[in-house]
C-alpha cells in the first residue's frame, strides 16, 4: 500500500553544493506546507539526484528500489527531484512504477501543486523552466548552519563538449541583486557566518551594471557575516575587479576554484573551454599576486576522448606548475546528448583508471605540502561541526581546510588558532585564549587524519 497521504518528508541530496542547496530549499518549502522533517523512515522521500556522470545518474535507481524495498505497513511516497529529473524525465515515470513526483531543478517551487496530484492517486511530472523564477515564490529561509550556500547565479551557456549541465539547468541566469542582499540579510539573522555564493559559473554573475566583484563589495557590508566565499568559477570570466577583490575585501577567503580539466591545448580546443593552458596559469599569477597565500584548488578530467599519453603529460605539468592545495579529478563519463559522446578515440578503461591513479597521486602530494606549509600559522577557525572526540570541534580555516581542535567554544563560533600538525585531508589546531577549554589540549596535535 502506498501512502498518499505524508505527514513527514525526508530530502537526500546526491549533487554538487547547488544541488544540496535546492535540496535546503525543498525542505523549506515541505516544511511551511505542513509536512514535518524526519530521517530516512519518512512518508516523503525526496531524493535529489545528479546527472553529471553515469556513476551519479544511475544511482537514482538502485536508491529508488531500496526505499521501496523498505520494512513498514506502507510505502513512501517517492519523488525524484535534480538533475536526473530534468534529463529523464517521462523516463523515469515510465522505468520506475514506485515514482509519484518526478520535479526538475527550475520547477521545484511547484512541490505543492505536484504533491497534490499525488496526494490523490496521480503521477505527478513537472521539468519546465518557467519564465518565473522559483526563488521569488520560495518561503523565507529558516536557522542556517554557521556556514551556509546561496544560489545567485544559475545554468550555463558555455556548453563544454562533456558536460550536462547546460541541458540540466538550463541558459544563464543571474539573481536580482536586491533579492540576493535580502537572502543573505536572512542568512545572517538565521544564524550563518559565513555565506558561500554559488553559481555554475558564479563569476558570471552580472545584472547588467554589476558584476559578482561589486556583490562582493555589497556584502561585505552585511553587519554579521564574518566571511564570504564563492562557487564555481570559469576561466573566461576571472576579471581584473574580482581578482582585485580578494586583495582588498577582507572578508573575501582567500580560496579560489577555478576547474581547468586538462591541461593540453589541444583537448581543452575539444572540449570547448575557451580558454589555454597559458591563459588559465596567467590568471592564477594575477591572483596569486593579489592575495599570495590564496589556496587554489581544480577539477579535471581525465581519459577525455582523444587523450594521448603526451596530452595527459601536459596535464601533469600544468598541475606542477600551479600547485594546487586542492583538487578534484574525475574519469571522462561520456553523457548521452553531449557532442563528446560521439567523439572517436574513447580511452579505455583501464587506461583511465592508471592516469587518475597518477594524477590523484600528485594532487595528494601537493594537498599534504599545502596543509604542511600552514602548520605554524595563526588563522581563524570557524566552528561548524561537532568533532570524532568528546570537546572536539572541527571548522573550517580561511583556506578551507578542515581544522580539528579541543575548545570549550560552541559551534558558529570563530576563534583563533595555532596550526600545529598536518595530515592529507586536515591540520590540527590549538585554540588560544579562554575558548581554548581546560589549558591547551596538547593532544590536539595527534588528530589530523
Ligand atoms: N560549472 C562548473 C562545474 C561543472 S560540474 C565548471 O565548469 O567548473 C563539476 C565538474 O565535473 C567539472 O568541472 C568537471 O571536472 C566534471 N565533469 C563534468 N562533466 C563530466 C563528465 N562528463 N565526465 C567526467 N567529469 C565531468
Ligand atoms: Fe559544464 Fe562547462 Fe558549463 Fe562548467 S562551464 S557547467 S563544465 S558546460
Ligand atoms: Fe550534478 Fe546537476 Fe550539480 S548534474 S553537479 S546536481 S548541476
Amino acid at each position: 500500500m502506498k501512502n498518499r497521504d505524508p505527514a513527514t518528508f525526508h530530502v537526500k541530496s546526491f549533487g554538487c553544493q547547488m544541488n544540496a542547496y535546492d535540496g535546503e530549499r525543498m525542505a523549506e518549502l515541505l516544511a511551511a506546507e505542513g509536512l514535518a522533517a524526519a530521517g530516512e523512515d519518512a512518508d516523503l522521500i525526496v531524493l535529489n539526484t545528479c546527472h553529471i556522470r553515469e556513476k551519479a545518474a544511475e544511482k537514482v535507481y538502485s536508491e529508488i528500489g531500496r526505499v521501496l524495498k523498505r520494512a513498514g505497513p506502507e510505502q513512501p511516497m517517492i519523488a525524484v527531484a535534480g538533475c536526473v529529473a530534468q534529463a529523464e524525465g517521462a523516463e523515469i515515470i515510465r522505468r520506475a512504477p514506485g515514482v509519484d513526483i518526478v520535479v526538475g531543478p527550475q520547477a521545484y517551487h511547484r512541490l505543492p501543486a505536484l504533491l497534490a496530484k499525488a496526494r490523490s492517486g496521480g503521477r505527478a511530472l513537472d521539468t519546465d523552466m518557467p519564465p518565473e523564477s522559483k526563488f521569488g515564490v520560495l518561503p523565507a529561509r529558516r536557522r542556517q548552519s554557521p556556514a551556509a550556500f546561496l544560489t545567485v547565479q544559475e545554468g550555463c551557456d558555455k556548453f563544454c563538449t562533456y558536460c550536462v549541465v547546460p541541458y540540466t539547468r538550463g541558459a544563464e541566469v543571474s539573481r536580482p541583486f536586491a533579492a540576493i542582499l535580502d537572502e543573505a540579510k536572512a542568512l545572517v539573522d538565521s544564524g550563518a557566518k559565513e555565506i558561500t555564493l554559488l553559481g555554475q559559473n558564479v563569476n558570471a554573475w552580472s545584472d547588467g551594471e554589476r558584476g559578482l566583484e561589486q556583490l562582493i563589495r555589497a556584502l561585505d557590508a552585511v553587519p554579521g557575516l564574518a566571511r564570504i566565499r564563492y562557487t564555481t568559477s570559469h576561466p573566461n570570466d576571472m576579471s581584473e575587479g574580482l581578482i582585485r577583490a580578494h586583495a582588498e575585501v577582507a572578508k573575501l577567503m582567500p580560496y579560489l576554484h577555478l576547474p581547468v580539466q586538462s591541461g593540453s591545448d589541444r583537448l581543452l580546443r575539444a572540449m570547448n573551454r575557451s580558454h589555454t593552458s597559458a591563459s588559465y596559469l596567467r590568471i592564477i599569477e594575477r591572483v596569486r599576486s593579489a592575495r599570495p597565500d590564496i589556496a587554489i584548488s581544480g577539477d579535471f578530467i581525465v581519459g577525455f576522448a582523444g587523450e594521448t599519453e603526451a596530452d595527459f603529460a601536459a596535464t601533469l605539468n600544468l598541475v606542477r606548475s600551479v600547485n594546487y592545495a586542492q583538487a578534484f579529478s574525475f574519469k571522462y563519463s561520456r553523457r548521452p546528448g553531449t557532442p563528446a559522446a560521439g567523439m572517436e578515440g574513447q580511452v579505455p578503461a583501464e587506461m583511465m583508471d592508471e592516469r587518475l591513479k597518477r594524477l590523484q597521486a600528485l594532487l595528494d602530494a601537493q594537498q599534504l605540502a599545502f596543509n604542511r606549509a600552514t602548520v605554524g600559522r595563526r588563522a581563524e577557525v570557524l566552528l561548524e561541526r561537532p568533532g570524532r572526540r568528546p570537546g572536539q570541534l572541527v571548522g573550517k580555516s580561511p583556506w578551507l581546510q578542515s581544522v580539528h581542535l579541543e575548545t570549550g567554544a560552541a559551534i558558529g563560533d570563530l576563534v583563533e588558532v595555532d596550526i600545529v600538525s598536518a595530515g592529507p585531508n586536515s591540520v590540527a589546531g590549538l585554540g588560544l585564549g579562554a575558548e581554548a577549554g581546560n589549558g591547551p589540549g596538547l593532544a590536539a596535535a595527534a588528530v589530523a587524519a
